[in-house]
């Protein structure tokens, strides 16, 4: 049985991630996914959209997903690789290099990201979006509902 052991935050989850736990599931029997925890987030600096449950919940409803821990710490990494009794330890490219003190405890792997998507651009997107655009197109959902009752 070859286990696999990969983190990351997977905030507004899109299609880089799951090409990313596509490959690396594929890559072995059992994917366990650390997904970073609101606490170790705002210690990066990071704030997420979605709660740690909420992104847990989707994370582990991901077919290829075997089993999802929380991740609260850089250091837990070493610990969680003998608990699960990982294989391999894969991560994005964007990564490269950054774990390779973890290869005494196993194979490091850094595929390649999927290029033009990210979380941050994403965010970035949304934030653009006006206002008062997202108030018509509210009222105009509202007209649609109200004739689809109307044909009930
Ligand atoms: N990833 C990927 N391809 C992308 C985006 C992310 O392969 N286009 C990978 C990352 O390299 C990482 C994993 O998905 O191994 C989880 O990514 P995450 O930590 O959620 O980061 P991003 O989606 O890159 O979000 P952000 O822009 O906030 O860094």
């Amino acid at each position: 049985m070859r286990i696999i052991i990969t983190y990351g935050t997977f905030d507004l989850i899109h299609i880089g991630h799951l090409n990313l736990l596509e490959r690396l599931a594929n890559m072995g029997d059992k994917l366990v996914v650390g997904v970073s925890t609101d606490d170790f987030n705002l210690s990066k600096g990071k704030q997420c959209l979605y709660s740690f449950e909420e992104r847990a919940r989707i994370v582990g409803a991901l077919q290829c997903v075997d089993i999802v821990i929380p991740e609260s710490s850089w250091e837990q990494k070493e610990q969680d690789i003998q608990t699960y009794h990982a294989d391999i330890f894969g991560m994005g490219d964007d990564w490269v290099g950054k774990f390779d003190h973890l290869a005494p405890a196993c194979k490091i792997v850094y595929l390649p990201r999927t290029p033009t998507i990210s979380t941050t651009e994403l965010k970035r997107s949304l934030a653009k979006i006006d206002p008062v655009a997202i108030q018509k197109i509210k009222k105009g959902l509202d007209g649609v509902l109200d004739i689809v009752k109307a044909l009930e």
